[in-house]
């Protein structure tokens, strides 16, 4: 395939196959990946355990600056740890999905996060030439210069049916429909970088793909946009 030259901003709601077709199109073409949720994930986990209040936005902020985050690049094994502690696990699970919101609206907690994505993404630039870096906000704030930014798109019921599978949750479909809806809401009205595509983001919908149909539109619009040596 080549290999990836600059930075490709994957952003979108969840269940759209995000995870999934970043991490794919980073090990194809020899690049970093960064997972920029699972940073958010492992702030509201701190935040739980510390048994802070979530809406006490200044202990949230103090909670997120000693966390001790740490968010590893590999696109084999991205691992995301607490003082050395790996979470990766923890992060997936449903007390971190229902707090996830209101943590990474706070602005305190995203100035910190953000800054520190940028520093990953500059590290991998200069280490390996290419990165991947999936989200909410990778092509209007992390990284408005991305070489390509896809949103990606999929109709909130086929989000629920790819959140459900992986949740091992086939026959909660329609809780998982109300879940995928309460916090695309949230995501996208909240004050602070709201979830919405950057102006020139090419929009992709996965509704009808499979990872294969998305890796093989992904790994085109790098080629065409001239990132791949
Ligand atoms: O992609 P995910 O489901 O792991 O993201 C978890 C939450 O983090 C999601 O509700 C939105 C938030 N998020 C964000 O606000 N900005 C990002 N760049 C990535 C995730």
């Amino acid at each position: 395939h080549g290999e990836l030259r600059g930075v490709v901003a994957l952003d979108g709601p969840s269940g759209t196959g995000k995870s999934s077709a970043a991490r794919r199109l980073a090990s194809a073409l020899g690049a970093r990946y960064l997972d920029t949720g699972a940073m958010y994930r492992a702030v509201t986990l701190a935040v739980l355990r510390s048994g802070a209040d979530l809406d006490d936005a200044d202990r949230v902020a103090a909670v997120a600056r000693d966390a001790g985050l740490a968010q590893g690049t590999d696109p084999a094994d991205s691992t995301t740890t607490l003082r050395g502690e790996d979470v990766g696990v923890e992060i997936r699970g449903p007390e971190v999905t229902r707090a996830v919101s209101p943590v990474s609206a706070n602005p305190a907690v995203r100035e910190l996060l953000v800054a520190e994505q940028r520093r990953i993404v500059a590290h991998a630039l200069s280490a390996v030439g290419g990165i991947v870096v999936e989200g909410r906000d990778i092509g209007t704030v992390v990284v408005p210069d991305a070489g390509l930014k896809v949103f990606l798109t999929a109709d909130a019921r086929a989000r629920a049916h790819r959140r459900a599978r992986q949740d091992g949750l086939e026959s909660t479909v329609d809780a998982v429909l109300a879940d995928v809806e309460r916090r695309d809401a949230y995501d996208s009205s909240r004050a602070v970088s709201p979830l919405r595509p950057a102006p020139d983001a090419v929009e992709l919908d996965t509704t009808d793909l499979d990872l294969a149909g998305v890796l093989a539109a992904l790994l085109d619009l790098a080629a065409g946009r001239g990132l791949v040596a």
